[in-house]
């Protein structure tokens, strides 16, 4: 065991320059692929002593040959530590982030992530960058696919199980890093990389709860984001990242930039090279990923200071020493948590046996069963054996989309597409068409395959492709229309202007509609696309998002009944995109929309009235049985702070199938010192209910689930709750609830 001691030791005998070496952290690129000869810069630095981590490396055997490297190359053989993007798996592939949020099953979250711990552990990886836990609201923001979605109080719950599963020792475990800090999926217009203002209560109220629930379920990393918080970059911002996460939150780990973060706040116009990194160093970034700007600049600052008054900063030569101390001896620490003290080569045995990948993909199918959500069905579903199936539109065939944007270890010859796994259950001689193209565009389609090619349009013009979509749908009892995004058009940089399901896409849903064979849509999606009129037209439609390696088999399992839909929306789904951004957490105005649109009170003049409200809400998703809610019973015997109320709610399975139910539990505060929230999901339970079974489900609430910010500032920020009426909801999703009015003491 290397103690705090050991590690003040070691640093007191560290050069300055050694110092700065382990706050460089950078990408593997190449690697050493040549071996002990290699002379690429990466060797170079790890020979000088100038790397403290490295990510994104791809083998055992290259892992292991830059530790050797890096080992040699240390006067106190410090180890380096080596991290990786396993977002939503490393190998094995699970659903986004997104699609898993829709589970609503913090058990199966957990366990995706324990796998992919797992397999990361299990070649030599220390670290990952995840759980992604930005909140967003804006579905042309293409990051939204790895996001938990809309609401603070889900995406908690996730930031706990995804930092429980991958951290807990259970056939090998990495150190979580929480990103992006903080509120990059509130960025202006849903572009990435862009800014982010807000009122501070929302910062405290919407954004930072999933920080802090991965805070407390002992997170060990933090990576900063992009974009800026009302003015202040976040890789400056010192009274978020030293202010409230270390020092509110209680976050001990280490923090580090994202991607040339430190060297970007010079075109934020933070100020020179030199200067930014001295702001970022401050602010609590303790590494500085790809831009070497912190091994450029600091030696300098750390021997003259900074005076800028350009920029209103002074910072003596003695406080950088200091900050570079800091931030270094999180390194080490970080280093001895991860044991790299005691064994430095952990998971980089050639040898060593490899995770079982068929535990892995039966759990991913189901997950990716488990993160379907069915939106519609006028009893066609499941689909009954004997029937002729017609497999129609751009994905039915797909493996590589299927993956979803963050795959960089995965691969598309593990995918099963829906075709083949139709055929697998009972469909043999099921027929195919692809009826539209994902996207048609020359400029368009290159910039999908940027990562490789997954988009190959058909040469066929529309009408070719819409004619033998029809005659393959006729001859057919039943049409699965397979629709969607490529994967790239979701994901980093991946942000849209229009995100609705495309045109020659909705055309062909229009067209088959129009045909007399019943038509099941299935949506394979990186983010939540607005459907507009699709809903109407199909007869049943399932939500399936990029379901990763075993995403097909899971939507095969939906479709044929051999598992159950239990997903419900993790984000609301818009009719039109121009009602972005858009949550079920909206503030009431003084206004209120009706349902339909009425001269002078909220709403969209060009939004037909049968389309006006959201077309499914969060919380939304159907079972193929039935339950029926009683309205909430409330048993208040008190109030006040230490107060606890408990909400009772019976549901009952009025159907002949098993369901597993998600009883939700939303909050309204109709008179409060600022405008609240309309209603915010509090409290969630995932019921079986048998048929013809009632149960009861109960909830308690507390003066804490009342509470929230009031922050004319940051600095100013007061948690509060108020006595008095309060609206409780229960029900199948965020709209269709019953509710109860209690009165909380004071
Ligand atoms: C992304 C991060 C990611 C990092 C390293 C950045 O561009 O924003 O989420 O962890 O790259 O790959």
């Amino acid at each position: 065991m290397t103690t705090q001691d050991d590690l003040q030791g070691l640093l007191s005998r560290m050069t300055l320059a050694e110092k700065i070496g382990q706050l460089n952290l950078l990408a593997a690129g190449e690697g050493l692929t040549t071996g002990a000869e290699t002379s690429t810069p990466l060797a170079k630095r790890l020979d000088a002593g100038e790397v403290g981590a490295i990510f994104g490396t791809k083998s055992r055997a290259s892992t292991r040959a830059m530790q050797e490297r890096a080992i040699a190359g240390s006067r106190h053989a410090i180890p380096l530590f080596f991290a990786e993007d396993v977002i939503h798996g490393h190998r094995t592939i699970f659903p986004l982030n997104i699609a898993q949020a829709c589970s609503w099953d913090m058990e199966l979250i957990r366990a995706c992530a324990a796998f992919s711990a797992e397999e990361a552990s299990s070649e030599g990886l220390h670290q990952v960058y995840a759980p992604m836990i930005d909140i967003s609201r804006d579905p042309r923001w293409g990051r939204v696919a790895e996001s938990p979605g809309e609401d603070p109080h889900l995406a908690s719950c996730i930031a706990e199980a995804m930092t429980r599963g991958l951290q807990e020792n259970n056939g090998g475990r990495v150190s979580a890093c929480l990103k992006h800090f903080v509120a990059y999926g509130a960025t202006q217009s849903g572009r990435d990389y862009d800014n982010a203002t807000m009122a501070w209560e929302d910062l405290l109220d919407i954004y930072l709860p999933p920080f802090e629930a991965g805070v407390k379920a002992g997170a060990e990393g933090v990576m900063a984001s992009f974009n800026a918080v009302n003015k202040m970059p976040m890789h400056a911002h010192e009274p978020l990242i030293e202010g409230w996460l270390r020092r509110t939150a209680g976050f001990g780990g280490l923090v580090v930039s994202d991607y040339t973060g430190v060297k970007e706040l010079v075109a934020h116009g933070l100020g020179s090279a030199e200067m930014v990194v001295a702001r970022a160093l401050h602010a609590g970034i303790d590494m500085d990923m790809v831009g070497e700007d912190y091994l450029r600049h600091l030696p300098g600052l750390a021997e003259h200071g900074l005076d800028a008054p350009e920029t209103g900063l002074f910072i003596s030569a003695e406080t950088i020493r200091g900050l570079i101390d800091r931030a270094c001896l999180r390194v080490l620490a970080f280093k001895a948590q991860q044991g790299l003290f005691e064994d430095p080569f952990k998971g980089m045995d050639p040898l060593a046996p490899t995770p079982n990948r068929q535990a892995g993909r039966a759990l991913a199918r189901k997950a990716a069963a488990g993160s379907c959500v069915l939106l519609k069905n006028n009893h066609l579903l499941p689909l009954k054996p004997g029937q002729k199936v017609a497999l129609i539109g751009p994905l039915g065939s797909d493996r590589a989309n299927m993956l979803g944007t963050w795959s960089v270890s995965g691969d598309a010859r593990d995918v099963v597409s829906l075709e083949d796994a139709l055929k697998a259950h009972d469909w043999a001689s099921l027929k195919t068409a692809v009826g539209a193209n994902l996207v048609r565009e020359k400029w368009l389609v290159d910039r999908l395959n940027v990562h490789g090619v997954t988009v190959e349009p058909d040469p066929r013009d529309e009408a070719a492709l819409l004619r033998e979509a029809r005659e393959v749908a006729e001859a057919a009892d039943v049409v699965i229309l397979a629709l969607g995004e490529a994967k790239e058009q979701a994901g980093e940089s991946s942000s849209v202007l229009c995100p609705d399901l495309p045109e020659p896409q909705r055309r062909l849903v229009a067209e088959l509609a129009a045909g007399c064979t019943p038509v099941v849509g299935v949506i394979f999606a990186g983010r939540p696309l607005a459907l507009g009129k699709v809903p109407e037209q199909v007869d049943a439609l399932i939500y399936a998002w990029h379901g990763g390696v075993a995403g097909p088999e899971g939507v095969a399992d939906i479709l044929t009944g051999a598992a159950e839909p239990t997903g419900r929306l993790a984000v609301t789904l818009p009719v039109h995109p121009g009602e972005t951004p858009l949550s079920y957490a909206a503030e009431p105005t003084g206004r209120p929309f009706p349902g339909h649109f009425q001269k002078f009170l909220t709403g969209w003049l060009d939004l037909e009235d049968g389309a006006a409200r959201a077309a499914y809400p969060f919380g939304y998703g159907l079972s193929y049985g039935n339950v029926e809610y009683s309205a909430p019973m409330a048993d208040v015997p008190g109030g006040g702070e230490a107060g606890m109320a408990e909400i009772s709610v019976d549901i009952t399975n009025t159907s002949e199938r098993a369901v597993t139910e998600t009883v939700q539990l939303y909050l309204s505060d109709p008179e409060a010192r600022i405008t609240r929230p309309g209603r915010l999901l509090k409290d969630f339970r995932r019921v079986p209910v048998a048929p013809g079974e009632t149960r009861r489900v109960t909830f308690e609430i507390t003066a804490e689930m009342l509470s929230y910010h009031v922050a004319p500032s940051l600095a100013e920020a007061q948690k509060v709750w108020d006595p008095g009426r309060i609206i409780v909801h229960t029900g199948p999703d965020s709209r269709a609830t019953k509710s109860v009015e209690i009165t909380w003491g004071a």
